[in-house]
């Protein structure tokens, strides 16, 4: 079977079959990204949030079939003793070579300031956004991020319906930071509205909630007079096919 794209969907098809049961990253959610990736021609991916190293595994699985590319992924030290981990899961699928993961001591938030830092600093075509749905990670998050990703490059938020007053209803002990939330804070979906805030201000375009409203899309300014309002049609597709608003 050749994707709709004309890579080989090997790689990305042995994902499905060998962790099928894996939370989280879905298939239907892993094609939209796949699409986005071949599309765009990205290939410097970066993850914030790999948990089992589900969604690692697909993008490492997409950029295996392309030929190119590597994936910087960051998540909490314990995510070393998942089972399986990150590493298990990709030396099972022989992916292991197109993924840095990265545990991050405290928050993903000082790894980006290491990498903010760096000389030369790394440049990311994509960014999938899937850890700390708090307003301060996420907020902050993004601005660091904002400043990983090339003029043109892409970022999707998930949960963007994710609220501390929900999370907690399926927890027996809350992290301190929700526990010190106001009523308001607790009931507000953090993520969106960074969403709906910070990405408009620093002058994201293509602005889209895809996957029932669960995913939020934008992409990154082009420097100068080149700001495109669409690509290639790209989203219509992808509204489309998952029906997205
Ligand atoms: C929903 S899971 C990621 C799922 C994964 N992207 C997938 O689809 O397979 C969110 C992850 O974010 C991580 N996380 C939350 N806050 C974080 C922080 N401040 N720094 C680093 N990782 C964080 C959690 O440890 C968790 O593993």
């Amino acid at each position: 079977m050749t994707s709709e794209t004309g890579n080989s969907p090997d790689h990305f098809n042995r994902v499905s079959e060998l962790f099928d049961d894996l939370p989280y990253m879905r298939p239907a959610q892993a094609t939209i990204l796949r699409d986005l990736i071949v599309n765009e021609n990205a290939s410097d991916l970066l993850e914030i949030g790999f948990f089992h190293g589900k969604s690692s595994a697909y993008f490492a699985a997409v950029l295996e079939d392309l030929g190119r590319g590597h994936l910087v992924t960051i998540d909490l030290e314990p995510a070393r003793k998942r089972e399986p981990n990150i590493e298990q899961v990709l030396a099972t699928l022989n992916l292991g070579h197109r993924v840095t993961p990265i545990y991050a001591h405290r928050s993903y938030t000082w790894e980006l300031a290491k990498m903010i830092q760096a000389n030369p600093r790394p440049q990311f075509d994509f960014c999938y956004f899937d850890g700390g749905h708090t307003w301060d990670c996420t907020g902050f998050g993004f601005a660091l991020v904002d400043m990983l990703l090339r003029p043109g490059g892409w970022i999707v938020f998930d949960d963007l319906k994710w609220t501390i007053k929900e999370a907690m209803k399926s927890r027996t002990s809350a992290p301190r930071y929700w526990r010190a939330c106001s009523a308001d804070e607790s009931a507000t979906p953090a993520v969106k509205l960074v969403f709906d805030t910070l990405v408009p201000h620093l002058g994201y375009t293509d602005i889209r909630m895809i996957d029932q409203r669960r995913w939020g899309i934008a992409r990154k300014p082009l420097s100068g007079t080149e700001r495109p309002t669409h690509s290639n049609g790209l989203l219509q597709r992808i509204a489309g096919f998952i029906g997205g608003h």
